[in-house]
């Protein structure tokens, strides 16, 4: 689907958006876990959180949609039940590393797949440490998707250094750590989101620049009551467009606040961005409250290796901040970019070159100068949610009519965008 975009002149109102897709994954994981009824609101309702409610259905957990809540009647330690078919978890990164964890600690053979997207992003990296646990885990497909997951008897905590910064492993392998009798611990380099920790209020120590998580059987969940904040990664491409808009103003309700994904928040004030949080609030131990936007002058910063993965998912409408802000716009350390929904440094150059910015292409990221000088081709969405309503954020500052190509995929984390742009938009 092409969708076109009209040049949005100012941006007003008020924005509530759907829960944070990270934290409904895990809301959803940790309330069939526990024994009982959990009750879960303002759960995301997108492709990727469908892909997870699809999978725990799948896996005998009866899930029941009841006015703005989502019920999980949860069957308790080690009692889900064996797939009658393959678990697909769609486009999802977060559905199939976390499910990695949880199935690889069961006592029935599982196997999980994916779409194109998924099925060529990287599963070794689940795959090393829960084989090191003991679990029988493999893919029949060089280290990708498909997953088949054996019963083992043999599993047992272990102490893991993350090579890589991900909270998707982290929490793979905490879940799996969640149903055994001794302590694994995780440690981490670089801080990545913390929603697992927080969820199951699990213990975390600083020690010499390193943070340690630890799990036991100790841990496992007991049915709960979830509010999830709003998304502030959806949140963050109509931030960008009222900063970037003249005389605009956007009140943002009940969004994350939780320190580890605020990161882009704080680079865009760094950058000038006129963005004030009004209260904070808390539940679930997570921290959430509202956000007052108005249109600034932004100029670009250094944008350091250590705050990559507290950005990640924001770094394609960052762009669009870093094109319109003074200086040049240059992102480096992120070759993990490389292996999300989409190659996203390849797709996001491609884009601009589109639009005759200089665009130098790095292994692990990529600098823009110049001005835009055309604004008639279509953009390329590559089937990424995040690119696509990026380049939605960028024709809509544009004078004429621009477009997306392949637009649908928004829905991956926010079916309600064209909404959302068209109610705050004149
Ligand atoms: C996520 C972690 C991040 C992020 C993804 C969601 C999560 O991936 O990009 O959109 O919910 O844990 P990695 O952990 O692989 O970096």
């Amino acid at each position: 689907m092409i969708q076109s975009f009209s040049k949005v002149n100012k941006v007003s109102g008020t924005l509530s958006l759907l829960g944070d897709k990270s934290i409904s994954h895990r809301a959803l994981l940790i309330s069939s876990l526990a024994e009982g009824k959990s009750i879960i609101r303002n759960l995301a309702n997108s492709d990727d959180v469908s892909s997870t409610i699809n999978c725990l259905k799948d896996l005998g957990i009866e899930i029941e949609q009841s006015k703005n809540e989502l019920i999980v009647f949860g069957r308790g330690y080690k009692g889900l039940q064996k797939p009658g078919k393959l678990l697909d978890a769609g486009n999802s990164g977060t559905t199939a590393r976390l499910l990695a964890g949880i199935l690889s600690v069961q006592m029935f053979e599982s196997i999980i797949i994916g779409d194109e997207s998924l099925s060529s992003r990287p599963m070794k990296r689940v795959i090393e440490p829960l084989a090191q646990m003991g679990s029988k885990i493999k893919s029949s497909n060089d280290g990708k998707l498909p997953l088949n997951i054996y019963p083992s008897e043999k599993l047992h905590a272990i102490r893991y250094h993350l090579p890589v910064a991900s909270a998707q492993v982290k929490s793979a392998i905490l879940f799996a750590g969640l149903h055994l009798e001794d302590e694994t611990i995780v440690i981490e380099s670089m801080q990545t989101r913390n929603h697992t920790e927080n969820l199951l209020e699990l213990r975390v120590v600083k020690e010499d620049e390193k943070i340690i998580s630890t799990v036991s059987k100790n841990n496992y969940p007991e049915a709960n009551e979830y509010f999830i904040p709003g998304d502030i990664s959806s949140a963050m491409f109509f931030i960008v467009l009222t900063l970037l808009t003249k005389n605009s103003e956007l009140f943002i309700r009940d969004i994350s606040l939780n320190p580890t994904r605020t990161e882009c928040l704080n680079l865009l004030i760094r950058m000038g961005g006129n963005i004030q949080i009004e209260e904070k609030r808390i539940s679930n131990n997570e921290v959430y409250g509202d956000l007052l936007v108005k249109s600034s002058d932004l100029s670009n910063i250094k944008i350091e290796n250590e705050i990559i993965p507290l950005i990640i998912d924001e770094i394609p409408v960052l762009t669009i901040a870093g094109i319109f802000a003074e200086g040049l716009f240059e992102l480096r350390g992120a070759s993990e970019l490389r292996v999300k929904e989409s190659d996203r440094i390849k797709a996001i150059c491609s884009n601009l070159l589109k639009v005759g910015l200089d665009v130098e292409e790095f292994d692990d990221g990529f600098r823009v100068s110049g001005s835009i000088k055309k604004q008639s081709e279509p953009f390329n969405s590559f089937c990424d949610h995040r690119i696509a309503m990026a380049f939605a954020i960028l024709s809509s500052l544009f004078d004429k009519d621009s477009s997306v190509e392949g637009f649908e995929c928004a829905s991956i984390s926010n079916p309600y965008f064209l909404k959302q742009l068209q109610a705050i938009s004149s």
